[in-house]
């Protein structure tokens, strides 16, 4: 059997039954690929649910304010795939339809190839194939090819392979087959190849490469920083701000940090050391405090006070959820 239908064959053995395969819905199908980039299926699916639940439509997702959309998006972290979101949901309000084809879908803000040609092969069966790291990996075993998927070339030479395998009667059902084969039996570490039903014509396989393919030429560069936030509690209040442009986490809410206004750490108690976030450019470290007082320290003006009871109205970035849950 060739590569094309040995992996339908697997799919309709294997395949995930998942909520948004049940769908056609563009707007479904959408919400449901720009969450699983960010998480797995099982965390996943409770985000869509929720999503979906409050904002049934796309016209609904326009109608809501950012922060709404940021404050459900909590967890996920990487906001801005939530911000662009809840942007691209206004344009395709004010269009008063959803694009159907791969080229409009595109243009909308943060869809990128991967996402488009999901949205238009899932949601309207155009023949379009779908790249994403499980794609690079099956393609890259099995055809022997070590190309780094991080390059130009890479990404075009898989890219116009992942076309030409792709089912093109079926293009839905391929995408979504090669990408559960990825992330089911064809996975990054230790793939169980006894039982896989291309090990017979696998390249990596045959020479021994599972363990080096797919290649990736460039590590990325990461920033190291280091944060410390203190949790100012006053009676019943504490302090937080939301965050400028120009840095991560725009437009979320955080802690006083010890750079931005002279509170004693002293006083403070150490609630949490050098804790480690990894972001995709940047590795952060920090450092939590408590500091419980009578008297308003004064900060600078960009602090408000709000009830403790009334934090969870704000959406803070992963890393502040993560010293949260310390407290
Ligand atoms: N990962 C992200 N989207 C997916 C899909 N539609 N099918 C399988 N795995 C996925």
């Amino acid at each position: 059997m060739n590569f094309t239908n040995a992996l339908l064959k697997w799919y309709e053995l294997n395949g995930r039954s998942l909520p948004w395969r049940e769908t056609t819905n563009p707007y479904a199908i959408w919400l449901s690929e720009v969450i699983l980039q960010q998480t797995r299926i099982a965390q996943g699916w409770e985000y869509w649910e929720r999503f979906m639940k409050r904002w049934p439509t796309v016209e609904n997702l326009a109608s809501a304010t950012e922060d709404e959309v940021l404050r459900e998006w909590q967890g996920l972290g990487y906001y801005s795939r939530a911000r662009n979101l809840h942007k691209a949901a206004r344009q395709i309000a004010e269009a008063g339809s959803f694009p159907t084809t791969y080229e409009t879908i595109k243009t909308l803000k943060g869809v990128g190839d991967y996402t488009a040609a999901a949205i238009a092969s899932i949601a309207f069966n155009e023949p379009v194939a779908v790249v994403d790291g499980n794609v690079y990996r099956v393609i890259s075993r099995y055809f022997g090819i070590d190309t780094p998927i991080d390059s130009t070339q890479g990404k075009k030479e898989f890219k116009a392979m992942a076309q030409e395998y792709l089912a093109k009667d079926k293009p839905a059902t391929f995408n979504q087959a090669i990408m559960d084969f990825g992330a089911i039996q064809c996975t990054p570490a230790s793939p169980d190849c006894n039982v896989c039903p291309l090990v017979e014509t696998c390249a990596a396989y045959a020479e021994q490469k599972i363990d080096t393919l797919p290649v990736k030429s460039k590590k990325i560069k990461q920033r190291e920083r280091v944060f410390s936030f203190i949790y100012i509690r006053c009676n019943d209040e504490i302090a937080i701000r939301k965050r400028a442009a120009g840095d991560i986490w725009q437009g979320l809410w955080e802690f006083p940090t010890t750079d931005a206004c002279n509170i004693a750490i002293e006083e403070s108690k150490a609630i949490a050391h050098k804790v480690k976030h990894v972001l995709t450019h940047q590795v952060l470290y920090a450092d939590f405090y408590l500091l419980e007082t009578d008297i308003k320290p004064s900060l600078p003006p960009d602090y408000i006070w709000i009830k403790e009871t009334e934090l969870n109205n704000y959406a803070l970035p992963r890393l502040l959820e993560i010293l949260l849950s310390k407290l």
